[in-house]
């Protein structure tokens, strides 16, 4: 048997909307189909802020809400897919917590990509990823937003582009 890349898909979608949510399960299927392994990780805030200011103040000031616990050891994948929705032009904020205490990713392949509204700071939030993932060591292959209102037939497109063609 050959060698299967083992990736882990780690995103926030916050609950009500589940933009990045519906991207992340795109992403796996993709991925499975070309057979590969993949576990999707959803992290998610003890207190998650439910009001759109207290929401917008915290990804300014790029706090790091604590996260329920999740089981992930990146000894166990090749390859990292980070997800996040675009707020106030940066991540969202669980994502600050998971990649401040998700230790080395020296050498992993990794991929990020944001969903988003108008699109305002989406290139921005992607920077701040590319950083925060090139600090831990992670070799950036691949960026990509997506626009929440994208069917998911445009978003298959794009992943199956991004995911399978490697630049
Ligand atoms: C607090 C907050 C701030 C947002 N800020 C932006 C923004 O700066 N630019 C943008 O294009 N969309 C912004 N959006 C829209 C979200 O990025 C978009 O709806 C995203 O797909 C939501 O993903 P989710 O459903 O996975 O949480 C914001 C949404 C929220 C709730």
């Amino acid at each position: 048997m050959g060698f299967v890349v083992r990736t882990a898909i780690v995103y926030y979608s916050y609950t009500r909307t589940g933009n990045t949510h519906r991207i992340a399960r795109l992403a796996a299927e993709t991925l499975r189909r070309e057979g590969e392994k993949v576990v999707p990780v959803r992290i998610r805030p003890l207190k998650e802020a439910a009001n759109f200011f207290a929401q917008c103040a915290e990804a300014f000031f790029a706090k790091k809400p604590e996260l329920y616990r999740t089981l992930l050891d990146f000894k166990d994948f090749d390859r990292i897919i980070i997800g996040s929705p675009v707020w106030a032009f940066k991540p969202a904020p669980a994502i600050n917590t998971f990649l401040a205490e998700c230790g080395a990713l020296d050498g992993k392949e990794a991929i990020c990509f944001v969903t988003h509204a108008g699109g305002a700071g989406r290139k921005n939030a992607l920077e701040i990823l590319k950083k925060k993932l090139a600090i831990k060591g992670a070799c950036i292959a691949q960026t990509a937003f997506f626009r929440g209102d994208e069917t998911s037939e445009e978003c298959r497109v794009k992943l199956s582009k991004l995911l399978t063609n490697p630049s």
